[in-house]
């Protein structure tokens, strides 16, 4: 039975009980983040938290992170994960347990924060080298999803609208851009330059997307952030998407048409090298 955390609780997951009040439940109102942990290590710990507190920031929901850290590690261990090769963090922060109003409760409420870690595994050499293939899905969500939030039906259905289409990902299209994934951001390739999508409030601000950037340019491979048409995009030499579980995910078909060659290329092959050797650095 996994252990989780709840308000300060370390307690079998079946024991973990949220009240049917709790806003998170009711209004989805309240921010996550995922953090990842390589042979115990978390990775990028303070950029995670570091985005936690812009969203908790956003939605005035007053907690402050300064115990995360070592609940994160405890959780780690508590569920032996200290030695895991690979491993994540969730962890939710709600405002909290009122009574159901739009506008935030009327006395002060003690944020609810939730946390479970558990194993994850890439994918293998041989799937990770055949590709993933993406479909495109109209971006029907609000206009600040650089917040974190909860609030994640738009991303669901516009996942599954993806998988009912037979593909593995969803690539979310506004006003004639990609954007980026419902859960990834995404980058194009053209003639050796990796482009992604500005970090506007249009996008996540994606901690393994900046991770990628930072590779990228260490390895001398030029870069640009800068929105990228959806026509334009269907003309990369290569796609491949970014996320914390998804890390250097390469997308070989995209709506039935092969990208670039139609098989994995160069600059994905280099970053999700130096990618998963920066994380066991
Ligand atoms: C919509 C969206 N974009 C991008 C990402 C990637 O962010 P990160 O690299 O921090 O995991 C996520 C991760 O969940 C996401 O949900």
């Amino acid at each position: 039975m996994a252990t989780v955390f709840l308000n300060g609780n370390y307690l079998p997951a079946d024991e973990a009980k949220v009240s049917v009040n709790d806003r998170g439940f009711l209004l989805a109102d309240g921010v996550y983040e995922v953090t990842p942990a390589y042979r115990g290590r978390l990775f990028r710990l303070e950029r995670h938290l570091a985005r936690l507190r812009r969203g908790l920031a956003a939605l005035r929901i007053e907690r402050a992170v300064d115990d995360l850290p070592a609940m994160h590690e405890r959780l780690l261990a508590e569920n032996g994960l200290a030695d895991a090769e690979m491993a994540i963090v969730y962890l939710q922060i709600t405002r909290g347990v009122a009574p159901r109003t739009h506008q935030f409760p009327a006395g002060p409420v003690e944020p609810t924060v939730y946390a479970f870690a558990k194993a994850f595994q890439r994918p293998d050499d041989e799937r990770w080298g055949r590709g993933f293939s993406a479909r495109t899905v109209p971006d029907q969500r609000w206009g600040r999803v650089d917040i974190k939030s909860i609030a994640l039906l738009p991303n669901v259905l516009a996942q599954q609208a993806a998988v009912e289409a037979g593909a593995d990902v969803a690539l979310l299209v506004r006003d004639g851009i990609a954007i980026e994934g419902a859960h990834a951001n995404v980058f194009g390739v053209f003639d050796g330059v990796v482009c992604t999508h500005p970090a506007s409030h249009q996008i996540l601000h994606g901690i393994s997307r900046e991770y990628v950037l930072e590779l990228a340019r260490e390895a001398g491979i030029g870069v640009e952030e800068r929105p990228i048409p959806l026509d334009e995009m269907r003309r990369a030499d290569e796609i491949f998407f970014t996320g914390t579980t998804t890390e250097v995910y390469p997308i070989v078909r995209l709506d039935e048409a092969p990208v670039g060659k139609g098989v994995v290329g160069p600059v994905a092959r280099r970053l999700r090298e130096a990618f998963i050797a920066g994380t066991l650095a």
